[in-house]
């Protein structure tokens, strides 16, 4: 039947105007380059989501999905069983909370999909977006992780809970207690899977499996596939949907350069970088737990104000050093490999090696804290005498060039054209800015000497 086309019209409009009632953040005008922008050209309402998921991601700022976004969310909602690598900073993560939302039945209380991460910094990042993109949803996210207390998990699964984002030993637990019931869970992710795959936690994930309905859906996502995953690919995947955009594995946003220095040297080097770069947001990783600590401690020294975080802290006090860095609290972010993988900072645009990692993966996700979708950042390495195979190693598996660290590096390279520091006389006028992502920023002072942030108190001891 043919309506005619004036009641037509009015039928799209009133079907539009849920639009109207949204609140969207504004419009992130930094450039992008081509590990996002080069999509299909598919829009999120092809997918034909629910109206108040849609809702929720664009509230978020998503204008449209992203390249993995696109390949992932359509066969995802059909149930195939899924093994995804896309680039750091892509959107992974909302290409598979998005299907897992929409697949949410909110009328059962059950729990229907759990997305299993290895840190638990990470399983409260996740569990925020699952929140956010699913907010006029009414779909209840628990989020479960190791270091909390057990018994307020048992109270709250007393309650309804629809999604379950966790980390594996504590989400067994819960299991084998039979607290958490996982026979209905029809959806089961594995983010970051390469390293969930890895052999401290592959006995974990066989048992936690063995809960779950034979007919589930299982999809992996990492911008990192060792061979580890094969065993588990051919062991429980169904005729997987493979998905690989790593036609190079290095983010075309993210210069990489060395500086060869001797390991009492490093510290000195650390304060010219800090005097020289225009540092928005930094995250510098150590190769051991002792390490963070230490350099966090001279870095205070220096008049810098830093946080660390090492997986031997309490777990409250981790949780505080993520959210407020998160919040743009303190510039500077000192850690272990606790926070290598899949953290999302959009205000980080320069990662430094203090230390050099030993491994491709480590290098390539801790390179990938900066340069989030797409956007510019800069990843300087510390190399010694003993690390200089370590670098040829790194450069040849992935491929890429690291190059020499310029007396000079240009700051178009990696602060957007928003934030450049154009003239002196803008200089008392900036502010740290974290929430506008690109804000104005400028390079950094020690102590008091113009950082707006020195009067916040430093979480060190
Ligand atoms: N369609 C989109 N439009 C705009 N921004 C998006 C879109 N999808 C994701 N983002 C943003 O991109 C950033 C990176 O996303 P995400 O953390 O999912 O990357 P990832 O691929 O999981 O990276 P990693 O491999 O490091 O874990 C996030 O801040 C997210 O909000
Ligand atoms: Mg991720």
């Amino acid at each position: 039947m043919s309506m005619p086309s004036s009641s037509n019209q009015q039928l799209s409009h009133e079907n539009d105007s849920w639009k109207k009632t949204m609140v969207l953040p504004p419009k992130d005008t930094r450039p992008q380059t081509e590990d996002v922008t080069a999509t299909k050209g598919n829009e999120f309402e092809d997918y034909f989501l629910k109206r108040e998921l849609l809702m929720g991601i664009f509230e978020a700022g998503f204008e449209r999905p992203s390249p993995i976004q696109e390949e992932a969310i359509p066969i995802a909602l059909t149930g195939r069983d899924i093994l995804a690598r896309a680039k750091n900073g892509t959107g992974k993560t909302a290409a598979f909370v998005i299907p897992t939302l929409e697949k949410i039945n909110n009328k059962k209380s059950k729990i229907q999909a759990l997305l299993l991460v290895p840190t638990r910094e990470l399983a409260l990042q996740t569990s925020q977006v699952c929140k956010n993109l699913g907010k006029h949803l009414g779909v209840q996210v628990m989020v479960t992780t190791g270091g909390t207390t057990l018994k307020d998990d048992i109270m709250r699964l007393s309650e309804s809970v629809h999604i379950v984002v966790g980390t594996p030993g504590r989400i067994l637990d819960l299991a084998s207690k039979g607290v958490a019931d996982f026979s209905e869970a029809s959806t089961f992710v594995m983010d970051e899977a390469d390293k969930l795959l890895s052999p401290e936690f592959t006995p974990i994930i066989d048992q936690l499996i063995s809960f779950f309905p034979k007919d589930r859906q299982i999809m992996l996502f990492s911008a990192t596939f060792p061979i580890i995953v094969k065993h588990f690919k051919e062991k429980y995947l169904v005729k997987p949907y493979e998905i690989n955009l790593m036609d190079e594995l290095t983010l075309r946003g993210v210069t990489q350069y060395y500086a060869y220095v001797e390991e009492k040297q490093k510290v000195h080097c650390l304060n010219t970088l800090f005097s020289k770069l225009q540092i928005n947001q930094s995250i510098i990783f150590c190769n051991s737990t002792n390490r963070v600590e230490l350099l966090a401690k001279k870095i205070t020294e220096l008049g810098y104000s830093c946080f660390y975080s090492h997986a031997k802290m309490l777990q409250s006090h981790r949780n505080r050093v993520f959210h407020d860095f998160r919040n743009g609290v303190c510039r500077n972010l000192v850690c272990s490999d606790l926070l290598t993988r899949g953290i999302d900072i959009q205000a980080v645009n320069v990662v430094i090696n203090f230390d050099f990692p030993k491994n491709a993966e480590t290098y390539l996700h801790r390179i990938g804290r900066s340069g989030r979708f797409g956007h510019l950042g800069l990843a300087i390495n510390l190399i010694t005498y003993e690390d200089r195979f370590n670098l040829y190693k790194i450069e040849r598996e992935l491929g890429t060039e690291i190059q020499p660290i310029p007396p000079v590096i240009d700051k178009r390279l990696y602060v957007a054209p928003s934030a450049l520091e154009d003239s002196e006389g803008q200089a008392d006028n900036y502010h740290f800015s974290n929430s506008n992502r690109g804000g104005r920023f400028r390079t950094q002072q020690p102590n008091g000497g113009g950082n707006s942030r020195s009067r916040i108190p430093d979480p060190l001891p």
